[in-house]
């Protein structure tokens, strides 16, 4: 029988690891400077947590089963509604704002394409608690601070953020009813994807006329907010979204991000429970998929049976990261090096030397050895084939001398040093 790995699903070889790795050391780095805490939740949920504010392009794309006792179960494909129960069930008990990050492995049953597999690993930061735009900011900033630290320039990749509530109110201005914005915004969201004469045909269906879906396309595609809300008109609840997208906008340019960050009104999100400010990440040639994405979610909370209680974050998955990294050549050089490499040269060194790479392995360098007795010639090649930076030989000068020999094998220079000194050398 020959196995397969599932569609969809990766192996993780040494090589893979390490880009995964390197990731997600990035990730955690960048969450603690930026003042984020790490929590992590389960792997499954209720099918229904999923079915009550998520919308349904994540619902048709859930990984779902029955247990034994019949209960509708899902593996996670975002960690946001878990973020919410678990925040609801101890409510009264954090510290606001909350700011917890995690690194959840997410599945969901995408056709899987470039920069999108069935399941991945998502980077998610997020704050509870506050309705202030700096949280906002602080949440953008900490996805542009990733950026940055991973090598990628404003050339490379860039944040584009909009505001959920500006298109709803943008909708409204134009007369479109209340109870037609939830299925006109997934249509909004897909409008790049469609070619114009689908996309009016598709705003027809869902109850949007000619002249109401060219205003709201002229708002998506408006360059300045100015010249959006022109499109729709200055209604209260367009100029009250507009104020928070602009004042969002000012602090990331205050923070340093401004050069990462620029206005795209076409960035609707997928997800159903955005309810403010919202972004996604692409890299500059939007030859990929999104990077990332996120927004304020003021009302999952309570819609997953909390307080009203305001929110903002973001998700990032690895692999598009991964992809884009790779393409520009930002990836460091991951092989695995050992520090030292411990070789015998003799007969009946081999105690002493295994004595060694003990002693050294203990004090956190990392050490390696040849398995079989072999020429010191071979033993010297296996240490640059696991790219040692020094070899100890323990031979005869340790038995005459109580000393071994320290080889730089880049500089090729060797010494003597006392094997009582050797691991107070090798530290220096
Ligand atoms: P999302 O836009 O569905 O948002 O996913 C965020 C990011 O996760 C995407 O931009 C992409 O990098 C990665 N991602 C999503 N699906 C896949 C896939 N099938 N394969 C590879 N990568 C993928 C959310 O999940 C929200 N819960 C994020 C959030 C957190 N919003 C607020 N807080």
């Amino acid at each position: 029988m020959n196995f397969q790995s599932v569609k969809g699903f990766r192996d993780f070889y040494p090589e893979q690891m390490a880009v995964r790795n390197h990731i997600c050391d990035a990730w955690r780095r960048v969450s603690v400077r930026n003042g984020f805490v790490e929590y992590d939740g389960p792997m499954l949920e209720y099918l229904d947590l999923f079915r009550v504010k998520s919308g349904d392009e994540i619902v048709s794309q859930l990984f779902s089963l029955t247990d034994r006792g019949g209960r509708e179960l899902a593996l996670c494909p975002e960690i946001t509604p878990t973020l919410a129960r678990m925040v609801n069930a101890k409510v009264s008990s954090l510290p606001r704002p909350i700011k917890w990050f995690c690194v959840p492995h997410l599945c969901r049953a995408e056709n899987p394409q470039r920069g999108r597999g069935r399941e991945f690993f998502q980077w998610n930061a997020d704050v509870v608690g506050s309705d202030e735009p700096l949280a906002d900011a602080e949440c953008v900033f900490t996805l542009v601070d990733l950026l940055a630290e991973v090598g990628l320039s404003p050339g490379d990749a860039t944040v584009r953020l909009a505001s959920r509530a500006l298109l709803v109110a943008g909708l409204a201005a134009v007369g479109v009813p209340a109870d037609k914005v939830a299925a006109i915004l997934p249509i909004l969201d897909k409008r790049d994807k469609l070619p114009p004469e689908a996309f009016e045909e598709t705003c027809a269906k869902a109850g949007l006329n000619a002249d109401q879906a060219g205003r709201i396309s002229r708002f998506q595609d408006a360059p300045t907010l100015d010249e959006a809300v022109g499109q729709v008109g200055a209604t209260d609840a367009v100029l009250a979204a507009k104020r928070d997208i602009s004042q969002v906008m000012q602090l990331l340019a205050a923070m340093g991000a401004g050069e990462y960050c620029r206005l795209d009104l076409r960035v609707v999100r997928g997800l159903a429970y955005y309810t403010g400010v919202v972004y996604e990440a692409f890299d500059a040639e939007r030859s990929l998929r999104a990077l990332a994405g996120g927004g304020r979610y003021d009302n999952l909370l309570e819609a997953l049976g909390g307080p009203k209680l305001g929110a903002t974050g973001f998700g990032m998955g690895d692999i598009v990261l991964g992809i884009l990294l790779a393409d520009k050549g930002k990836l460091p050089d991951l092989t695995e090096r050992c520090d030292c490499f411990v070789i015998d040269a003799g007969e009946g060194m081999f105690d002493a030397a295994l004595g060694i790479v003990a002693e050294l392995r203990r004090a956190g360098i990392s050490t390696g050895f040849s398995y079989k007795r072999q020429a010191v010639a071979k033993q010297f090649k296996a240490a640059s084939q696991r790219g040692a930076a020094k070899a100890i030989v323990v031979g005869q000068e340790l038995t005459q001398a109580n000393e071994v020999v320290v080889k730089d094998l880049a500089a090729g220079e060797q010494r003597r040093v006392r094997r009582d000194q050797l691991l107070n050398e090798l530290k220096r």
